[in-house]
């Protein structure tokens, strides 16, 4: 099956091409220098983007992959969750192309994305064998904890109460004057600095957010808010800390440090309250080098196999978009005028499968799923 993928969620604008688990081609336009003077991404920026660079990336990615539309199978496409402008304009390219060619539209979850990044590359493991896996899920928009029966059979354990991991150091970095992203300029400027030095908050959390699936564990979830808040008020009350190199090195160090340990704190649980046969991490935020070596201890304790995603495919890329597809566990589209951006779009979970592979015609009569129209958002 080849699979040509889209993804305009946020902030890059990207297309792949996917043979199976083979990456063929994976093109990735970022505009973080567009974004950058505001501190952030700024949503009607990132669809005129979108719209801009598509075309561009589309003809590179088949060019790249060695083929061209009528050697695909399929063309899959992010429909959510994320920006409503800028998966529009994914979804509306997606739409252009099935209509011209005549193949099959196949929605992905973007967070189902992430998680199938996990079997994408050359080290990758064997689904089969690496399940059930414990993923820790930290990007900009999303943070959590997510058991992997299998792919496609997932559900939260726990999750953020308010800003994603990916976000507090994103906020983190602009009051420390690092710019943006801030996932990276904190990792460079933390290097060498001393993370003992101060004492940011772990973020624990007392209730649960509300879940559309079983009910989350409160010591399985996060808050990020109050770090934020901590480090402004640290800031305001050490004005020269920002002025003075190595304070301002250990602070990143201290920062990210929270972070980190935040995220560990919540993993040592979850191992420790069910059994796995695996441990991963998927998102941007887990190129962070502090983090990996964190989950390396943490999978060594447990005893069990650490899974890093290929730095290239924790941030936003569309061969991940590809892959779900491919593996059947996507949502295909009997109408293309039904399919619109789900900016909100909640994590299918266990018996929300609506694939084409994972269910029998009666499974699908049972749950009542019948393509995009029937599925479980
Ligand atoms: O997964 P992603 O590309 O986009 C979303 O789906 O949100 O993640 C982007 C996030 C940003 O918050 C960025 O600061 C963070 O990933 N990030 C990092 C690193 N590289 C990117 N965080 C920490 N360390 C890094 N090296
Ligand atoms: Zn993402």
């Amino acid at each position: 099956m080849i699979i040509l993928g889209i993804e305009t969620s946020c902030d890059e604008t990207a297309a792949a091409v996917v043979d199976g688990g083979r990456v063929l081609s994976n093109i990735v336009h970022s505009q973080i220098s567009d974004h950058a003077p505001y501190g952030g991404v700024v949503p009607e920026i990132a669809s005129r983007q979108h719209v801009q660079y598509l075309p561009g990336i589309l003809s590179e990615s088949l060019a790249r992959a060695g083929t061209d539309l009528a050697g695909l199978d399929g063309i899959a496409v992010t429909a959510g969750p994320g920006l409503a402008g800028a998966l529009l304009a994914g979804i509306s390219a997606a739409k252009t192309l099935a209509i011209a060619t005549g193949l099959p539209l196949i929605a992905v979850h973007h967070l189902e994305g992430h998680l199938a990044s996990i079997f994408l590359g050359p080290t990758a493991p064997d689904p089969d064998v690496a399940c059930p896996l414990l993923v820790l899920l930290v990007s900009g928009g999303h943070t959590g904890l997510i058991h992997v029966q299998q792919p496609g059979r997932q559900r939260w354990l726990g999750r953020t109460l308010d800003d994603a991991a990916g976000e507090a150091l994103d906020k983190g970095a602009t009051l420390m004057g690092l710019g943006y992203p801030g996932g990276p300029a904190i990792e460079a400027a933390a290097e060498g600095g001393d993370p003992q030095r101060f004492s940011f908050p772990r973020g624990r959390v007392k209730t649960a957010p509300p879940s559309t699936g079983d009910a989350l564990d409160p010591d399985l979830c996060f808050s990020f808010s109050g770090l934020k808040t901590s480090l402004r008020y640290f800031l305001r009350d050490h004005p020269n800390a920002k002025k003075h190199a190595a304070t301002l090195r250990d602070v990143a160090a201290a920062y990210q440090e929270a972070v980190v340990d935040a995220l560990c704190e919540r993993i040592s649980i979850a191992l420790e309250r069910a059994s796995y046969a695996g441990l991963a991490c998927v998102g941007g935020v887990a190129r962070n080098g502090r983090l990996r070596a964190r989950l390396d201890e943490a999978a060594r304790r447990a005893g069990i196999p650490l899974w890093l995603t290929e730095p290239e495919f924790c941030t936003d890329n569309a061969a991940m978009i590809a892959a779900v597809a491919g593996a059947g566990l996507g949502h295909p589209v009997s109408d293309l005028a039904e399919l619109d951006a789900r900016p909100s779009w909640p994590l299918p979970e266990h018996a929300c499968r609506n694939s084409a592979a994972g269910l029998s015609s009666r499974d699908r009569a049972e749950i009542g799923v019948d393509g995009w129209r029937g599925n479980c958002g």
